[in-house]
């Protein structure tokens, strides 16, 4: 089959869906790899590696016209949909919840859209898992943001001047994200607690060298779905958390909050009160504020001060590290892709019965049939 890989367009969006290496085992596959002009600039790899690993370059039209497979890391925009030849097959996040109207659109556009947020988290499609590649950099990346924000040091110094003390830092969701930040502010040198409301995140935070903090009653320790997913909470254990954080938080220096409940906006769990609590100086950062914020006062991708407490909230922290998180990203679609061929053809064939296709697959052949948004009476 031939694929096209295509520059992205979303503001701000860095990353690119293969790598010059990932390129080269596509088309040892047996596939042809046709790659937009400057898709992969804003990720260190330009057009020249990709064409040295045996892809060809065209500009978007070209690419998109014939490709059986397209490959982004956002979702399409209305004319690249439209360029696409009916029959087609799409994968890329593309953030599917909040707009059903969109899901109808790949449907009428013909496109099979596979959506990598939808993998499911079984241990076979670890190696396709986009949420956790990207989750995990995210995580990573909201420490060392965190720490040049602040403006003090974040590990403990003896000099003869005197003693700087450690950054106390605070992670707020300790599921992909959060466990790489505790290991990257334990590195930085930082004092580090968590907090989870699914009990196995108790045992992970442990191991990693941080303290457990949460209110562990009955709720708690039911608290996690089959999928290893956070429920809502009541109003009764929010209101719990809620004393037993603001407590904790301020006497904290920097706290990274990346707590999400899939599908529904992010739990409140930083108040304005509890941000004005902290000493100046102090850094909020909110890696959930594309879904709404941890923290009511954080504005995607804008530095918010108050009484001296920085609040940033980064809508999208892959694309600040986009050289790993593309290359991760595109290790993730190399995964899958032998789910979208036929064997002995190479031609595109989706394994439709495949657990892995149908969690992730929104659309075939024209009609939504993804359960989450096909029509009540497909379902
Ligand atoms: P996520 O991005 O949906 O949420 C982040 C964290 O926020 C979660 O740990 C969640 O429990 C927490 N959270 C939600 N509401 C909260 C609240 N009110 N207060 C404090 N924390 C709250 O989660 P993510 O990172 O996608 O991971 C979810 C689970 O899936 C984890 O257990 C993870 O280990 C598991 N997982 C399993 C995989 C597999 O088996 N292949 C792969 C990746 C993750």
């Amino acid at each position: 089959m031939r694929i096209a890989v295509l520059k992205e367009r979303a503001p701000g969006e860095t990353r690119v869906a293969a790598t010059p290496e990932t390129v080269k085992k596509i088309i040892a596959l047996g596939h042809a790899v046709v790659v937009e002009t400057g898709a992969g600039l804003a990720s260190s790899a330009p057009d020249d590696l990709y064409k040295v690993a045996g892809a060809e370059i065209a500009g978007a039209a070209d690419a998109i016209k014939g490709a059986d497979l397209v490959f982004k890391v956002r979702r399409p925009t209305t004319d690249e949909l439209a360029a696409m030849k009916p029959g087609a097959g799409l994968a890329a996040i593309l953030e599917p919840y909040g707009d059903k109207a969109l899901v109808e659109g790949y449907a009428k556009a013909k496109v099979d859209a596979l959506a990598m947020e939808f993998v499911p988290r079984i241990t076979r499609a670890q190696s396709m898992d986009a949420l956790s590649s990207q989750s995990n950099l995210a995580g990573y990346r909201a420490v060392i943001e965190a720490a040049e924000l602040y403006g003090r040091a974040f590990p403990m110094m003896m000099t003869a001047a005197g003693t700087v003390a450690p950054a106390k830092v605070f992670i707020m969701g300790a599921g992909v994200a959060g466990l790489q930040a505790i290991a990257t502010a334990r590195r930085l040198g930082g004092v580090v607690s968590a907090t989870d409301v699914r009990p196995a995140a108790k045992e992970q935070v442990a191991s990693l060298g941080a303290k457990f903090i949460a209110v562990e009653d009955e709720e708690f320790k039911a608290a996690e779905t089959a999928a290893g997913y956070a429920k809502p909470m009541s109003a009764e254990y929010q209101a719990k958390q809620a004393a037993l954080v603001a407590e904790h938080i301020l006497k904290q220096d920097v706290v990274i909050t990346t707590a999400l409940i899939p599908g529904r906006p992010a739990p409140v769990l930083v108040t304005e009160a509890m941000a004005r609590s902290m000493r100046p100086g102090s850094v909020i950062v909110d890696l959930a504020v594309a879904q709404g914020g941890n923290c009511p006062l954080s504005k995607a991708d804008e530095l918010v001060e108050i009484g001296g407490v920085k609040i940033m909230g980064f809508s999208n922290l892959p694309a600040r590290l986009p050289a790993d998180s593309s290359a991760l990203y595109a290790k993730n679609l190399l995964a899958l892709l032998p789910l979208l061929t036929d064997k002995e053809s190479k031609a595109y064939a989706p394994a439709w019965d495949d657990e892995i296709v149908k969690g992730a697959m929104l659309t075939k052949g024209g009609a939504v049939v993804h359960p989450s948004f096909a029509p009540a009476s497909a379902a």
